[in-house]
């Protein structure tokens, strides 16, 4: 594992756009796996910024999410899917039909984890995964549990990533009790990952995640056993 501490969130940004800016460089048409939260919105700028001045291509690559909100579509301006149109796919040349974002809103969503497994599969797996971290360790949507999960499924949220995603939503009411995420097989079989975390209260689960032992009560403890994992940290 590398672990890079930057001195501020712009750096951070910077430092991982240029890994998935490598990436798609290397490999234009790879898949990339995406996350939300306010951690990779920097990310996302550097990388519209470089697909406007022509320093990089999104015409051949795919990308796959890690989680949405049960019940929330598209058009919902909370939902992962809205969130990713606005701060990444709308800036760059992407094409829409290659990008996948799990449906929150499918009838079945046991057969939707499985619909949603079996594409990544066909794609060939994942290239890179961006990953962000939950204050109670959590990565997608996997919550600390008793066992880690490993197809795409269903989630209840903990009352504490409800309580941290409520600043997104007018009240914590509004905020939705479930998710649909990508389990920890498609995660652990990406071939490279790169996790961002930003603010100083990500400190102590950074610690606990990536140096204390591996536990289902910490899941991002599994990424100890990737052997290809960068995690860049700002406190500032
Ligand atoms: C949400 C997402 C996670 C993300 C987390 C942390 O809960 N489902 O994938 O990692 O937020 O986000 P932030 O970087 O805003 O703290």
């Amino acid at each position: 594992m590398q672990f890079i501490k930057t001195e501020t969130y712009e750096e951070l940004s910077r430092k991982a756009a240029g890994i998935i800016a490598s990436q798609v460089i290397l490999k234009p048409d790879c898949v990339l796996g995406l996350a939300t939260g306010s951690s990779p919105v920097g990310t996302y700028k550097n990388l519209i910024a470089a697909c406007k001045n022509g320093d990089l291509d999104f015409s051949s690559v795919t990308t796959v999410n890690l989680d949405e909100y049960v019940g929330l579509d598209g058009t919902n301006d909370q939902s992962y899917r809205y969130f990713m149109e606005e701060n990444l796919f709308k800036g760059i040349n992407i094409k829409s039909e290659n990008t996948f974002v799990p449906n929150g809103c499918a009838g079945d969503l046991e057969k939707e984890g499985e619909a949603y497994d079996a594409r990544i599969k066909a794609l060939g797996g994942i290239d890179l995964q961006l990953l962000g971290i939950g204050i109670d360790g959590h990565i997608g949507f996997n919550e600390p549990d008793s066992f880690f999960t490993a197809p795409t499924h269903q989630v209840v949220l903990d009352e504490s990533t409800i309580k941290a995603n409520s600043r997104f939503f007018a009240s914590e009411d509004e905020v939705p009790k479930k998710a649909i995420t990508m389990g920890m097989l498609s995660i652990m079989q990406a071939k490279k990952i790169l996790l961002v975390a930003n603010g100083a209260a990500k400190k102590d689960i950074l610690e606990k995640a990536f140096f204390g032992p591996i536990t289902p009560e910490v899941p991002a403890s599994i990424l100890q056993l990737h052997p290809d994992v960068t995690v860049i940290f700002s406190e500032n």
